[in-house]
């Protein structure tokens, strides 16, 4: 089954064609970065008016590159929800007629949900050659998997039991992990979006992850629960200064300086991921006694390769299934649309030409 899968949530025009839920044929994204960096956060009108110049030129690059013409398509996938609501619109739009004037199956998927399936889509040959350290693609996820989707928006953790059954176990309080990166690079006057200069800055030889130790949220015993807003107030101070009577000024910001904090950012802010991480893997063996459980991951800061070298550490130690997506999937894109619209399709679930856009997430 061919899949046309359409993505344009936020600040990436993204159109993908994708085989049987699992081979990529084309992956096409349009991204607005230089549209909004002037304003230091997406402007969601430039948004919207971007995405309805770009969204035909994308699906048109997509069928070129995947080689299949519109009447080879079974079927389109796009992101409904969460997201912008203006931009949501215009992939939801476009899909709606394509599906319409093909004659064929129309289906919404959760940005978020698809986040968590981009670990399983098998790259192009060409992409393949350029992943690094991803595990287990194309082998079946053992369920009850657990899935941790770290975004610009989302930081939450998730049980799956199927593709049409996923139950959100925690998720942040307060900022999205990518959010306090991108607010924690603003603060060190990096470029935006900041994570992953942040990330190159943390890795600059010499840069020292002890030298600033930042706190890790725990919140209850309990809890599966995040919050990053403490971690970004104890930067701003360790930057700028604390302020009040019983202040403290910082200390110059020189260039080492500035890459000891990111440094110090990055090993708090991934270390908090890891923490909850464990605690829900502890809770899922406990439950199901699955000696090496899948954990699916995706979104944006999936990239970052602490992060990621944490997570392969975790594969390796703890006998964990880890997919993490190649580098080109864990950031929007609608090749993790398609892939989960074809499962959601072969599962029955079918949308009308009445669906909507919604900016809040199903979960
Ligand atoms: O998944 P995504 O493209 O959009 C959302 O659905 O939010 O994620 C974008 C986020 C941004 O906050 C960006 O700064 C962050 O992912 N990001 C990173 C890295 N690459 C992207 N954060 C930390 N390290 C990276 N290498
Ligand atoms: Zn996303």
């Amino acid at each position: 089954m061919l899949v046309l899968g359409i993505e344009s949530s936020c600040d990436e025009t993204a159109a993908a064609v994708v085989e049987d839920g699992r081979r990529v044929l084309s992956n096409v994204i349009a991204s607005q970065h230089e549209l909004h960096a002037e304003y230091a956060g997406v402007v969601p009108e430039i948004a919207s008016r971007a995405h309805v110049e770009r969204v035909l030129p994308v699906v048109r690059e997509a069928l070129a590159e995947a080689g299949a013409g519109l009447g080879r398509i079974d079927a389109v996938a796009v992101g409904n929800r969460p997201g912008l609501i203006g931009s949501l619109l215009v992939g939801v739009a476009a899909a709606k007629a394509l599906a319409w004037s093909l004659g064929r199956p129309l289906i919404g998927v959760d940005h978020v949900r698809a986040h968590l399936y981009s670990g399983v889509l098998e790259a192009e040959r060409e992409t393949a050659s350029q992943r690094d350290g991803e595990t287990g693609l194309g082998e079946e996820v053992c369920v009850p998997a657990l899935g941790l989707v770290a975004s610009g928006g989302h930081t939450a953790l998730y049980r799956v039991d199927s593709w049409t059954r996923i139950a959100r176990l925690g998720g942040t309080i307060d900022d999205a992990v990518g959010e306090a990166y991108d607010k924690a690079a603003k603060i060190l006057g990096l470029p935006q979006p900041g994570g992953p200069v942040l990330d190159a800055l943390a890795r600059e030889p010499g840069a020292d992850d002890r030298a600033i130790s930042f706190p890790v949220s725990r919140l209850s015993r309990e809890s599966l629960d995040f919050s990053f807003s403490g971690l970004k107030t104890a930067l701003l101070y360790a930057a700028e200064g604390v302020p009040g009577p019983r202040g403290a000024a910082a200390p110059p910001m020189s260039p080492a300086r500035r890459a000891d904090l990111a440094a110090s950012f990055q090993r708090a802010a991934v270390g908090a991921l890891l923490l909850k991480l464990h605690r829900a893997l502890e809770r899922l063996r406990l439950e199901t006694g699955a000696p090496r459980p899948t954990l699916l991951t995706g979104g944006g800061v999936t990239r970052n390769s602490l992060l990621r070298q944490e997570l392969l550490k975790l594969a390796e130690r703890e006998g964990v299934d880890v997919r993490l997506p190649a580098p080109a999937y864990c950031t929007d894109n609608a090749a993790m649309i398609a892939g989960l619209g074809c499962e959601l399709l072969r599962a029955g679930e079918r949308s009308g030409l009445d669906l909507q856009a919604e900016p809040t997430p199903s979960l």
